[in-house]
């Protein structure tokens, strides 16, 4: 246990998005059912990579505040979304999350300025550094549903290509 060495404010902002990483965790496992459902197993392994990214985003941050000598406090995760009426529909609904999630994350970052500790600044500029990259990511599936997926054979294709990815566990901060 280490001595509090940091702002209320921020330990609570931080405790926020913690729980915001899980609940996109949770929002994750749910599509990655709903693909289960579909039968679309390489869309349902893209959420489960998807899944283990914000699982280690949360334990990053979880880590980050037990070592600054912070009190981590979990919170109640709310119920995900169930259902969808297309893959796209799922891909859509990534995006829009994954928007909120950097507008969380900067808000995040305010709060460490405003409280002037650059410790917590320069730590939290990797997560933003990352939205940029996932929302890249999912922009470029939803590309693909959008522009060229109007068929099952397309949907099938895309299928083949996100059965491909595979988690690596990133290194934080
Ligand atoms: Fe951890 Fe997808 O934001």
């Amino acid at each position: 246990m280490t001595d509090k060495d940091i702002n209320e404010k921020l330990e609570k902002a931080i405790n926020d998005q913690i729980n915001a990483e899980f609940y996109s965790e949770y929002f994750y496992l749910s599509m990655y059912a709903y693909f289960e459902r579909m039968n679309l197993q390489g869309f349902k392994n893209w959420m489960n990579v998807q899944m283990q990214e914000e699982h280690a985003h949360a334990m990053g941050l979880f880590e980050y505040l037990q070592e600054r000598g912070g009190k981590v406090v979990l919170e109640a995760i709310e119920k995900p979304k169930t259902d969808w009426s297309s893959p796209r529909e799922v891909f859509e609904d990534v995006l829009k999350h994954e928007q909120l999630v950097t507008s969380k994350i900067n808000a995040l970052l305010d709060v460490a300025e405003d409280v002037h500790d650059r410790a917590a600044v320069s730590f939290l500029d990797w997560y933003l550094k990352e939205q940029v990259e996932e929302e890249a990511n999912v922009g470029n599936v939803l590309k693909t549903l959008n522009l060229v997926c109007d068929d099952k054979q397309c949907l099938f294709m895309l299928d083949k290509e996100l059965a491909s990815r595979t988690f690596t566990a990133p290194v934080i901060g």
